[in-house]
Parts: structure tokens; C-alpha cells; sequence
């Protein structure tokens, strides 16, 4: 792991992990302010050898343990995911460049409809439940690389990814 190695970042992080076994509500609020502290932390990624990813994405596990994975994502210009949604809590900051964020909706299970695009700027934080709307997409919007933080609910070594099931755009 190219793990974020300041003692005040693992150590905020190891407190959320033990406040993901609260109540949903609880966590979500707990990992909102723990992504907003971090966002607001300058040189927070410094000295990590982040990987890139030409014309796509690259997702670089920053932090783990039992409970949740940290992600610092690297999105190249026009870089996009599919259209998915998350078997866990599924919370991210921007913290450089544009991220577009479309939420979509399900009509059965393999096929989605768009409902709305967003483009979120550094310092934007937004947290999902895997029970609640959490059907959307991530693209770079900007003409430079972008980078998120992610903060799923799994642990990093029984899962491969938060997602759950990937959508085809459906024609209306
Ligand atoms: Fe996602």
C-alpha cells in the first residue's frame, strides 16, 4: 500500500473505521467531516508515488483496515467510470480539478436512465449509503487531471472494488 503516512491522517481515519460499526447516520456524518478535514489538509497526498492511468483512471489505496478503504483516485482529462452502484458506504472528496457526478436511475436491473450531472470543485464532499440513491457516474470534466479522496465501507483485502452492479445508459 503507498499508504498516506502523517500520524494525524491515519490516526482520523482509524477513528472513522471503528465509527463505521455505529448507526448509518452516524457514520456518514463522521466520515463527511473526516473527508472534509482531509480535503482541507494542504500536501495531504505529498510524497505518495500516485499512480496515473492515460485516458483512464488509476485508484491508489492510501489506507486500510477492517472496515474501510481509502482510495485517492487520479482521473487522466475526460477519464469517466462506468455507470455503477456500491455494495458499501461509498463517501468522496474533490480535492483538484472538476469531477463531474450524474446520478442515474435504475429501470430494471442492467439498465439505467440519467437524471442529472453535476460538476463538483475541490472541497466538495458527498456520502452514500448502499441503501439509498447511490447510482452514478464519475467522469473529469476539466482540461487537466483531477484527484478525489474515496472512503468506502469494505475492507480492501475481501474486496476488489465498492461496486456492485455496472448500468448500460437506456435509450428513451
Ligand atoms: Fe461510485
Amino acid at each position: 500500500m503507498n499508504a498516506l503516512n502523517d500520524t494525524n491522517d491515519t490516526a482520523l481515519l482509524s477513528r472513522l473505521g471503528l465509527a463505521s460499526r455505529a448507526t448509518a447516520e452516524d457514520y456518514l456524518e463522521a466520515a463527511r467531516l473526516t473527508l472534509e478535514a482531509l480535503a482541507a489538509r494542504p500536501g495531504l497526498l505529498d510524497g505518495l508515488a500516485l499512480k496515473r492511468t492515460p485516458g483512464g483512471y488509476a485508484r491508489n489505496l492510501v489506507y486500510g483496515d477492517d472496515d474501510i478503504s481509502v482510495w485517492a483516485m487520479v482521473w487522466s482529462v475526460g477519464a469517466r467510470t462506468s455507470i455503477h452502484d456500491h455494495h458499501c458506504s461509498c463517501c468522496f472528496a474533490v480535492l483538484k480539478g472538476t469531477v463531474g457526478e450524474s446520478r442515474f436511475e435504475a429501470i430494471d436491473a442492467k439498465r439505467a436512465v440519467l437524471k442529472s450531472t453535476t460538476a463538483r470543485g475541490p472541497g466538495y464532499v458527498a456520502c452514500m449509503l448502499p441503501t439509498g440513491p447511490n447510482l452514478h457516474q464519475m467522469t473529469n470534466l476539466g482540461d487537466e487531471e483531477a484527484i478525489s479522496l474515496h472512503i468506502y465501507g469494505f475492507d480492501h483485502r475481501l474486496h476488489a472494488s465498492s461496486i456492485d452492479r455496472e448500468y448500460e445508459l437506456a435509450a428513451l
